[in-house]
């Protein structure tokens, strides 16, 4: 156990002695925290919170804290041997290297954890509960899901009585902030990317964000927490929102949607349907409601009813209160199993089979305006078994856009009603397709 929890197990007064690796956004901010935010600390913690040692490339560099009477080490795998630290916080990032190893050691010399790192979460989350279980240490990473958003805890412990069949929501502030963007100004995905690049919201190399890889990180941890199961990330299905253009956000406004990039994860019938991509959801849903960089978690609770958590994603502040709230917990004494159920009992539950999905669908079609063509397009979605709800066909000129709403159907249905599209020659481009999800 940690050198500073009392032989009987009870906790003991002495200060929480803390090692930070990587000083970063995220490290900066939970020493300003922990200064700033002292005397609240005092109150709240029935011990200190000290921050003893520090692993960062670039000692010299002004960030704006005092730790010059912290201990420094190169080597950030030395903050596991420290005989002085009490918790590991993983500030460092990456789901393999340097963080995994020093998460690994730091568990196994009887180190708590902290972590802000869902990409280490995602690979190798229930693998390092059951270490840091069987050594009697905590693995914390309330940052690693949404940010400031205590839904971690919101879940572990506030709807712990529920049965949760299903969870989903906002994860990615930059992929929020760029289409609540594209919908207030009509511009398109690029060019807003670019500037969500200078105002410092989306990362030079923005694939993580815009790709999906990031809000499926978090999918697959609240998965785990949501149902008690083992993380399966490889059971993610990804898409970003490279393909959502100012057409489809204004044909969405049309018909009383709005454009999200959602984490949505259920249990059915055929197993675990982890999904994160871009899709319709009604105007008046709550989740529809939330823009900019915020981010949203709701679940669905069998006595609860719907729960929603709204807050910052990402950032210095957001981030570092929920690493302190870690922190904090484990001075209190208050360490539980990582994932909700202890991690020997995490069930390996299957994937749902891809093109299970059953919901209706938005389809935006490039087409040469001539007679003939609606009946062609009315034909593919005829011999698929597959209904359609709206049309709208208003422009007119050489090409013209049609777009269409289908009531709910199978998602290997619309990819076999697109592939016969495909053979229509007056259909210019490939389908734009998006699910519809018909969220309260
Ligand atoms: N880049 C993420 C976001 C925050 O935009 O929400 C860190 O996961």
């Amino acid at each position: 156990m940690a050198a500073s929890t009392a032989p009987d197990g009870r906790g003991d007064n002495r200060p929480l002695r803390v090692g930070i690796a990587g000083l970063g956004t995220v490290g900066t901010g939970v020493v300003k925290l922990l200064a700033e935010n002292a005397e609240i600390l005092r109150l709240h913690c029935p011990r200190a919170i000290e921050v003893v040692a520090v692993s960062a490339r670039d000692r010299s560099k002004d960030r704006g804290i005092n730790v010059a009477n912290v201990h420094w080490t190169d080597d950030p795998l030395a903050l596991a041997d420290d005989p002085n630290v009490d918790v590991v916080a993983e500030m460092i990032g990456g789901s393999d290297g340097v963080a995994k190893a020093l998460v690994e050691k730091a568990i196994a010399k009887g180190k708590h954890v902290v972590t802000a790192n869902k990409a280490l979460l995602a690979h190798h989350g229930t693998q390092l509960a059951l270490a840091a279980e069987r050594a009697g240490v905590a693995l914390a990473y309330e940052a690693a899901v949404a940010g400031g958003i205590p839904v971690i805890k919101a879940m572990r412990e506030g709807l712990a009585a529920n049965r949760i069949e299903r969870v989903y929501g906002i994860l990615n502030g930059t992929c929020n902030y760029i289409l609540t963007q594209m919908r207030e100004t009509g511009r398109e995905f690029a060019d807003v990317l670019v500037e969500a690049q200078t105002l410092g919201y989306a990362e030079a190399d923005p694939s993580f964000d815009v790709d999906g890889v990031d809000a499926a990180h978090k999918l697959a941890i609240l998965t785990s927490v949501a149902f008690g199961c083992q993380i399966d990330f490889p059971g993610v299905r990804i898409s970003g929102i490279r393909n959502v253009s100012a057409m489809d956000i204004a044909y969405a406004d049309e018909l009383g949607y709005r454009i999200k990039l959602l984490g949505i994860a259920r249990l059915t019938p055929h197993g675990v349907e982890q999904r994160v991509h871009a899709c319709m959801v009604p105007v008046g849903a709550v989740i529809a409601k939330v823009d900019g960089v915020y981010n949203a978690v709701v679940t669905d609770g069998n006595f609860v009813g719907q729960n929603v958590v709204i807050g910052r994603g990402a950032g210095q502040g957001p981030t570092a209160s929920a690493v302190v709230s870690d922190l904090m917990d484990i001075a209190r004494d208050r360490i539980l199993p990582a994932f909700s159920a202890p991690a020997e009992s995490l069930k390996k539950l299957p994937s749902a089979p891809p093109g299970s999905h059953f919901g209706p669908y938005y389809l935006r079609l490039m087409v040469v305006d001539r007679p003939g063509v609606i009946a062609d397009i009315a034909a593919a979605l005829r011999d698929e078994n597959v209904s359609l709800e709206a049309m709208i066909q208003r422009a007119r000129g050489d090409t013209v856009p049609v777009v269409l709403t289908t009531h709910e159907t199978t998602e290997a249905a619309i990819h076999r009603v697109v592939r016969r599209l495909g053979h229509i020659d007056s259909i210019l481009e490939p389908p734009h397709v998006l699910p519809i999800e018909l969220l309260a």
